[in-house]
């Protein structure tokens, strides 16, 4: 079958959804990303497909950082209200979700508590790609669990397994 230019990306799922967070004048600001890639080992480099209008996508490229963290499938019904709520209507959106966060080793972007791995990123170029605004972060430090050694043991972490928005977040369960 033809598949419609609006339903490409679900040829990519499952996916794991990460969280791009940041935080500037003290507004702190989250969201559900999947259209993400590691473009570059070195310089480590991480590329991030946002919706220009959102308002995390604004504060990162206000703030020119930001961080990628990866959680667990424990946290599905908040990566759900972070994906429904706008950054604008809070002055916290993690805490407003229930997530509790401090500030980077290396950069001013917000580091979740709990979260099995994080990127912290300094906003390196940004370039218009369609409907998106393609960030490229260079990754100024990098830390996981230790559930992460040179692999995943994916029997420690367990992650999402994104399979697309229906009237809630659906995931693959075969797992
Ligand atoms: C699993 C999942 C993945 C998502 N991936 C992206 C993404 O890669 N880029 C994007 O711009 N929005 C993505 N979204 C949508 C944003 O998370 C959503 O619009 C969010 O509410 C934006 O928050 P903001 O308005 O505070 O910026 C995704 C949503 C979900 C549920």
């Amino acid at each position: 079958m033809k598949v419609d230019p609006k339903l490409i990306h679900r040829l990519f799922y499952p996916q794991v959804p990460a969280l791009l967070s940041a935080g500037f004048k003290g507004r702190i600001t989250a969201m559900p990303v999947v259209s993400y890639a590691a473009v570059s080992d070195s310089p480590p480099l991480v590329a991030v497909a946002c919706n220009p209008e959102g308002f995390t996508c604004k504060l990162a490229v206000r703030s020119k950082a930001f961080s990628l963290s990866f959680l667990r499938k424990d946290y599905l019904a908040t990566f759900e209200k972070l994906a429904t709520t706008s950054g604008t209507r809070e002055k916290d959106k993690l805490k407003a979700a229930g997530l509790k966060h401090g500030p980077g080793s290396e950069l001013p972007v917000p580091v979740i508590e709990g979260a099995e791995a994080t990127l912290e990123c300094r906003l390196r170029s940004k370039a218009r790609m369609g409907d998106h605004l393609l960030l490229v972060g260079r990754v100024e430090a990098a830390y996981a669990s230790r559930a992460f050694s040179e692999f995943w043991d994916f029997r420690a972490y367990r992650p999402i397994l994104y399979t697309g928005w229906t009237d809630r977040m659906t995931t693959y369960r075969d797992s």
